[in-house]
């Protein structure tokens, strides 16, 4: 009965720009990826976190997580990465033992969420269901377009989903361990794949659910986004 974490980190991040691999960047002078994993580790309930490391970056990212120990009742593996965010995940679930029966999947991208939504994820998988995901109302209202080719000219509007039904979901998503590995193995996705494990779970026919989010476990994509990292933390140290 044991929960494991899988942290997908073998990302570029492109859309961050030039610069080393997104979870070895910087933040408040530690690693992204160091702050993810300690948020997982943060947990009680978690005595396994597994991360998923850039394909070239996995001796680097042992070395890492030497200099900045967890605590004791959390154990740590380091497994290579893939092409993408799907294939990541897929390989951090092989490398899990048997005894693992809920599995949180947490983007490193996403360093600074607190352990109250943690927790609250896998108490939902605990209480019976198979996928849990912490997601939040929107501020934005969101439209869907046919969208344009590279040259960015107008997008034709197709309609404009009712916000108050929308959610924007985060990680760590929580989930029953055979759902989850049976979503991988079967479950097929088209073009870059898979951006949302919950999501293939779905496909599954499984049912999925959402619990209540966290502002501070946004995602770490754009320049400005570490702007806002480096103040969220700025201001939990203060
Ligand atoms: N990820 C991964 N393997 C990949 C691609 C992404 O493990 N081949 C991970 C990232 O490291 C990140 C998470 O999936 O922790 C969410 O992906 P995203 O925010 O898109 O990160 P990147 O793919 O690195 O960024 P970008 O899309 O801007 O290149
Ligand atoms: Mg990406």
């Amino acid at each position: 009965a044991r929960t494991a974490a899988v942290i997908p980190a073998a990302g570029r991040g492109v859309r961050l720009g030039p610069g080393a691999p997104k979870a070895l960047r910087m933040l408040g002078g530690t690693p992204m990826l160091i702050h993810a994993v300690r948020a997982m580790a943060a947990s009680r309930a978690v005595s396994l976190v597994v991360v998923v490391a850039p394909p070239d970056g996995v001796a680097e990212v042992k070395g890492l997580l030497g200099e900045y120990p967890l605590p004791e009742r959390a154990e740590v593996l380091v497994v290579a990465g893939g092409a993408t965010r799907q294939e990541s995940v897929r390989l951090g679930l092989e490398a899990l033992p048997e005894t693992v029966s809920t599995v949180l999947v947490h983007d490193a991208a996403r360093p600074l969420v607190p352990v109250d939504t943690v927790d609250a994820v896998i108490e939902a998988v605990r209480d019976g269901a198979p996928a849990v995901v912490p997601a939040l109302p929107l501020a934005d209202t969101v439209k869907e377009v046919e969208p344009a080719d590279a040259d960015g000219g107008p997008e034709p509007v197709l309609g404009t989903p009712e916000r108050a039904r929308l959610r924007a979901v985060q990680t760590p998503q929580g989930f029953d361990r055979d759902t989850l590995m049976r979503a991988h193995e079967t479950v097929a996705v088209d073009g870059e794949g898979a951006t949302d494990d919950a999501g293939m779970v779905e496909k599954l026919g499984a049912p999925v659910v959402v619990v209540p989010g966290h502002e501070e476990a946004f995602k770490v994509t754009r320049p400005l986004d570490l702007l806002l990292a480096e103040a969220v933390l700025a201001r939990r140290r203060a």
